[in-house]
């Protein structure tokens, strides 16, 4: 079978990403502008600015990213977007650049669900994994474990109930003042602190064994630092940081484990944002060696929103033969 080049593009968030990826799993190029420096002045993502910043640099990143790739638009067999979920504004800039990008240049148009862009960042580090293999993804709006029975094929096993974990570690990084985005700033203040000073909750859903919930976390930790206020008592930053994370990592490496051990894997993934947590990795990388399963995690540049991931998911459903037309729009609420 003939080389398959594809273009991905993503901007769910407050990305804007493109990169040009060869068979699902080689980067040619993988071009990201982030926003972060503006939504930090507004403590979160703003979503029409976003949007407008969208529009500001799509043509820059794509230009680089075919640039950087050497190839030009007619190198390039198929473009891949990601249409949801996310951000309607956001996600329609993207979706409407691609879909003009395919109509001027005569190419296949691959529609991405967000999340099974980050689960296929996978595919692009470890070149040998295959499915099925079970994934933790954990992102600033999603966490899900999910059985990957197949490319494009899974079953979600757990959800969060109410905050994600990425949300959890943004809102209580504003809480003790680090700023955003929350989820970096956390895993570098906790290594300088003690995970066992506070014992915050570790919540578990009655008769939902893989659901998480972490918006009783966020208010213990807002009741903490309450009650020190209130007393008069100096917050050691570092050590909220590292005491919340520890309550975040036992949750997410017991739902995956429990899962892990009911299903009888050998091969388990992390993705998404907070899968470049130090803590997280460290932790999902012992429990899985203690039970001698193949652990899984991209370089955190890949974790993150990408490109590459979008172009990598894209080749794998082109292969099943999925397309959109020039009707394809932006699904803000995209079920996996
Ligand atoms: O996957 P992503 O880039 O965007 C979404 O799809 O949401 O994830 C962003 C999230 C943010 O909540 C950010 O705080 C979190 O990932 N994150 C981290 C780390 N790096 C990014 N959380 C914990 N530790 C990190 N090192
Ligand atoms: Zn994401």
């Amino acid at each position: 079978m003939s080389d398959a080049v594809i273009l991905g593009i993503e901007s769910s968030c407050d990305e804007t990403a493109a990169a040009v990826v060869k068979n699902g799993r080689e980067v040619l190029s993988n071009v990201i502008i982030s926003q972060i420096d503006t939504h930090t002045i507004y403590g979160g993502v703003v979503p029409e600015i976003a949007s407008r910043k969208h529009i500001e640099v799509i043509v820059q990143v794509v230009g680089e990213a075919l640039k950087q790739a050497g190839t030009d638009m007619q190198d390039i067999d198929a473009v891949a977007v990601t249409y949801g979920p996310g951000l309607v504004g956001p996600l329609l800039v993207g979706v409407s650049y691609a879909k003009a990008f395919a109509y001027g240049c005569r190419k296949k148009l691959i529609p991405v669900h967000h999340i099974e862009g980050h689960i296929s960042a996978n595919y692009i580090e470890y070149p040998e994994l295959e499915p099925p293999f079970m994934c933790l993804v954990v992102s600033g709006g999603h966490t899900h474990l999910v059985n990957v029975k197949d490319y494009g094929e899974y079953e979600v096993l757990g959800r969060t109930m109410d905050d994600a974990a990425g949300e959890a570690y943004d809102k209580v990084a504003r809480a003790i003042g680090l700023g955003y985005p929350g989820g970096p700033k956390i895993d570098k203040a906790a290594r300088e602190g003690d995970p066992e000073a506070i014992a915050f909750p570790r919540a578990h859903i009655d008769g939902e064994e893989y659901d998480f919930s972490f918006s009783g976390l966020k208010s213990a930790v807002l009741n903490y630092l309450n009650s020190c206020e209130m007393k008069g008592e100096k917050v050691n930053t570092r050590d909220v940081a590292a005491s919340f994370q520890a309550a975040v990592v036992d949750v997410l490496v017991g739902n995956s484990m429990k899962a892990a051990d009911r299903y009888g894997v050998k091969h388990f993934a992390i993705a998404g944002g907070v899968a470049s947590n130090t803590a997280l990795r460290n932790a999902m990388q012992e429990a899985c060696s203690e039970r001698g399963i193949m652990f899984y995690r991209p370089s955190p540049i890949l974790c993150t929103d990408n490109g590459a991931m979008i172009a990598g998911a894209a080749y794998f459903e082109s292969l099943k033969g999925k397309t959109a037309g020039l009707n394809l729009n932006a699904v803000p609420n995209l079920k996996l």
